[in-house]
């Protein structure tokens, strides 16, 4: 079976970090997160996978060529102009022959495609659409069922008085390629607001496949950390790269680590990675590659992408860096702050309660305190 990925979106909430990188392609414990995806569908065994892309497609092309290093066949396909979710798999349509898996491409799951496929089949759908329980449905797509699962109503981001339920939308669908034809080619359509209201008049069989499988929609700096954390701390089916080297550790490749510095899992650690004296690194966190945490840093929940400087003292908490960053002494940034890429911020700053640094920002000094 084919599958295709919904990759086109600008990943505005979570600026910074989506400034240098698009969304799909920032990494997710040390590996871009439509890698892990990828991987995800082949392990189900969906071997090609068509992105719909809408801009920096030669970023996805430069780390995933052709798909034969994951050993599957990928089209990555540009569109023209934006499409909206279902206009971008209408264009892609002369690749499709069968039902087809669409999935959005910033949705962190573990839910098994397999056992929503003979659910399809058993109901003989036309369109299977997965579904999770969330607290607040506002920001996604609410599904109203009958008993049978039949899908009655789609209400795209419902307002409070409208919520009759706690099922949304979980962003992976099963589509019968033949639904397409209600999609108007060469132009902004959508599932949410287009395809699935149609879908309900012409009386097509759309069902709902409810599951209770991790789900987390990554697309908010705060969830970016919170998946982090979850993922290491083994609430997701999560393959980690690397060699477990010790009670929850893993280490890609050789790293450096310090005979007195503390390493509390879960850590993972990426390649070439050094950790001095007497420096603290507590779980949940991920290190890049080529990080350097210098003396007696403290570091506890945070994420770093690669080629990281701490300089000695540094406190992380509960944050992200980006890439190529160089932190001076004493700093600390906490409380889901973001550095995004090759900032350099001088000794004893201060960064709390979700500040975002932009590419490129160089600070002085005790440049911002509280
Ligand atoms: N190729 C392409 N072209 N992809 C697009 C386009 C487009 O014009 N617009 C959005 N996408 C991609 C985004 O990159 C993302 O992977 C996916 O489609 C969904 O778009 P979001 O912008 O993330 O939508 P959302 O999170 O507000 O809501 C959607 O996802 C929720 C679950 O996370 C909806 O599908 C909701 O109904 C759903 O509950
Ligand atoms: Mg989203």
């Amino acid at each position: 079976m084919k599958a295709v990925i919904l990759v086109g979106g600008l990943g505005t909430r979570l600026r910074p970090l989506t400034c240098k990188t698009p969304k799909p392609m920032i990494p997710m414990v040390n590996q871009p997160f439509i890698e892990w995806m990828l991987l995800r569908l082949r392990e189900q065994g969906v071997t090609e996978v068509i992105l719909a892309v809408q801009y920096l497609a030669e970023r996805f092309r430069e780390t995933l060529g052709d798909g034969s290093r994951l050993e599957m066949k990928l089209h990555i396909v540009e569109e023209p102009e934006p499409r909206g979710t279902a206009g971008a798999v209408k264009n892609v349509e002369h690749l499709l022959d069968g039902p087809t898996f669409v999935l959005n491409g910033d949705v962190m799951t573990d839910l098994d495609l397999k056992a929503m496929l003979d659910f399809h089949r058993e109901k003989q759908a036309k369109v299977t659409i997965s579904l999770t329980p969330v607290e607040d449905p506002t920001q996604f797509g609410l599904v109203e069922m009958d008993r049978q699962n039949r899908v009655q109503r789609f209400l795209e981001k419902p307002r409070p008085e409208d919520i009759t339920s706690d099922l949304i939308n979980a962003g992976t669908y099963i589509i019968e390629p033949e639904i397409f034809r209600y999609v108007p080619p060469n132009e902004f359509y959508m599932f949410e607001r287009g395809l699935f209201p149609v879908v309900l008049q012409t009386g097509d069989p759309m069902y709902g496949f409810p599951s209770r499988a991790y789900w987390t929609d990554i697309g908010k700096p705060q969830t970016y950390i919170d998946v982090h954390h979850d993922v290491l701390i083994g609430k997701v089916k999560y393959k980690f790269l690397g060699r477990q080297i010790a009670d929850r550790i893993w280490l890609e490749g050789d790293a450096e680590i310090h005979p007195s510095a503390q390493v509390v899992g879960p850590v993972v650690i990426g390649p070439g990675t050094v950790i001095q004296r007497g420096a603290r690194v507590i779980g949940p966190t991920v290190l890049g590659a080529r990080c350097v945490i210098g003396p007696e840093c403290n570091i506890e929940g945070a994420v770093l992408w690669e080629n990281n400087r701490l300089d000695e003292g540094v406190v992380l908490r509960n944050c992200v860096l980006g890439k190529n960053n160089v932190i001076g002494e004493r700093t600390h940034i906490t409380d889901g702050a973001i550095v995004s890429d090759d900032c350099s911020l001088g000794a004893e700053n201060r960064l709390e309660r979700g500040i975002r640094i932009w590419p490129g920002t160089a600070l002085g000094e005790r440049a911002i305190s509280f």
